[in-house]
């Protein structure tokens, strides 16, 4: 059943997906960042061309190879990944935001590397711009799906985050169970929409979380339509 419905459920539609973390230059040699690999967005992004999606995949840096048949554009820093995204937007159907982007960056970037003195030293960092509550903002037609990584009552921080910015679904993780999160092979996630309806899903691969979690919008996007 699988191979008939491949190809063809997500025909027609574009796919935007986030993937990976981004780096935020202190100086030409540091920069802060944080553990994401990118093999969540990643999965998505085969996932949702393999059924047939037109996609679009907005990358910070990773060690991992494009997927087949998926458009690539590769970022680095919270700003850059904004702009990449907010040009994309108005022809999207559905975007999935699943890269874990810098909260703050260095109030100033040096040109030159940053020589070390006698003492401490201290960073001045501001805030990135927060490009899913951005989306959230202008939204029309699209079906948004936002991310959250929590290791305390991921449940509660995630419904916060969907009415926050204004998504349609958000698919939470508890990163500190085993199994779960930044880097590894498997997930543990739940789905959660805005009507309040949640999903609980086991330990999967991140293949399988992808595979499972499209079939979810793809099911509340029938409900839009009809
Ligand atoms: N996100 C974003 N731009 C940012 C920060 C986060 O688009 N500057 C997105 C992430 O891609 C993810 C969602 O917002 O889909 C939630 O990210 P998360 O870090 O869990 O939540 P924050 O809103 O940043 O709140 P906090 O880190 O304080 O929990
Ligand atoms: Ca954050």
């Amino acid at each position: 059943e699988k191979s008939e419905e491949s190809s063809s459920l997500l025909k027609g539609k574009r796919v935007l997906i986030t993937a990976g973390p981004t780096h935020e230059e202190i100086d030409p040699v540091r920069f802060f960042t944080n553990h994401s690999s990118g093999k969540m967005g990643y999965a998505f992004a085969k996932e949702a061309a393999s059924l047939g999606a037109e996609v679009t995949l907005v990358s910070g840096p990773t060690n991992l190879d494009p997927p087949k048949g998926v458009t690539v554009i590769q970022v680095h820093s919270a700003h850059e990944m904004y702009e990449r995204v907010l040009e994309r937007y108005k022809e999207q159907d559905i975007i999935i935001k699943s890269a874990a982007v810098a909260d703050y960056k260095p109030k100033h970037t040096f040109d030159q590397k940053m020589k070390k003195k006698d003492g401490d030293l201290v960073i001045e960092m501001e805030r990135t711009q927060d490009i899913l509550k951005a989306l959230g903002e202008k939204k029309q037609h699209q079906f948004l799906v936002g991310f959250a990584a929590e290791t305390q009552d991921p449940h509660i921080y995630g419904k916060q985050k969907l009415e926050k910015k204004n998504l349609d679904a958000i698919v939470v993780n508890n990163i500190s169970s085993e199994g779960a999160g930044f880097g590894g092979d498997t997930n543990i996630v739940s789905y959660l929409n805005r009507h309040g309806e949640q999903k609980d899903y086991p330990l999967l691969s991140k293949e399988e979380v992808a595979y499972e979690i499209l079939h979810r919008i793809m099911d509340d996007l029938k409900d839009v339509q009809n």
